[in-house]
């Protein structure tokens, strides 16, 4: 995949994206394995999206990319630096949305989004305000700005998390969950938005999720991690009939009542 100079939709300055390397990734906890021998790529500007049961590693995974966890042996590279050696976020404006949403309940939706452009003093407040109700137009979010991330539901809170990673102006982008807890059209709608950024931008982006439709929807490419191997790397069109009866069964489980999956209780 091509990678061509773009703007950035915030600083409007020129910001190359920037690509993934997983090197031979493996990660234990104590002596519980979590991550093991995992390899691939993530182009400049791609989108990929990682899934993969609940407990599977995926989580681990993304906090590696962005140096929150090290590596037991491999390495991770973004944009060429091995993100355990050095914080790869001093170069490359990197920005994850926490499963949870990680939002401050005791400040408005407008100062957690001016938190790090403050923090970080890239323009005057003036610049910050401009940059803040951009993304927050962007998210639809313009009517929550004074608000406490306490009264929105679930799906606004995820909306200020994607706006909050927005005004970091990353190169790239990891989502995790985003879709989770979210009805169809809202669901839809944050998707729609992901590739947005992705096409208008080139942001590169890396999305954990569960969501079929959102994976078939708008990845480029999708693996598939289980017990913390990926068993999986294709495009979206390659799994609508997949070959490993163990992906078919996870992107297609079939309600068998004659079968259930679960153990009776012994009578
Ligand atoms: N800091 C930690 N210390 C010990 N074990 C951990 C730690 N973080 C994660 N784990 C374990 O690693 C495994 C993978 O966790 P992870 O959060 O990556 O799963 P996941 O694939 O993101 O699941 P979900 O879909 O439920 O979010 C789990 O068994 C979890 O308990
Ligand atoms: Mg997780």
């Amino acid at each position: 995949m091509a990678c061509s100079p773009t703007r950035n939709p915030f600083s409007h300055t020129e910001s190359p994206a920037v690509g993934v390397s997983i090197e031979h990734l493996s990660k234990k906890f104590g002596s519980m394995q979590v991550l093991k021998d995992i390899s691939f790529s993530v182009d400049p500007g791609e989108i990929f999206v990682l899934m993969g049961p609940s407990g599977s590693g995926k989580s681990v995974l993304l906090k590696h990319i962005v140096g929150l966890e090290q590596p037991t042996a491999g390495r991770v590279l973004v944009d060429g630096r091995d993100a355990s050696l050095e914080d790869t976020r001093e170069h490359v404006h990197m920005a994850l949305v926490f499963q949870a949403g990680a939002l401050f309940n005791s400040l408005s939706v407008y100062d957690n989004l001016a938190l790090y452009p403050r923090e970080h003093q890239v323009a005057d407040e003036a610049g910050i305000r401009e940059k803040v109700m951009r993304a927050l137009q962007i998210l639809s979010l313009e009517n929550a700005a004074q608000k406490s991330p306490s009264e929105l539901s679930g799906g606004m809170k995820k909306r200020v998390a994607i706006a909050r990673a927005l005004v970091m102006e990353p190169q790239l982008m990891l989502y995790d969950e985003p879709t989770s807890e979210l009805d169809p059209v809202m669901s839809a709608t944050i998707s729609e938005i992901i590739a947005t950024l992705k096409d208008e931008y080139h942001v590169t982006t890396i999305v954990v999720s569960h969501d079929r439709e959102l994976a078939l929807g708008i990845a480029d490419r999708v693996g598939i991690l289980m017990g913390g191997e990926l068993v999986s790397l294709g495009t979206p069109a390659e799994l609508k009939t997949p070959k490993d009866p163990r992906v078919a069964e996870f992107l297609y489980p079939k309600i068998d009542l004659k079968n259930p999956r679960f153990k009776k209780l012994e009578t």
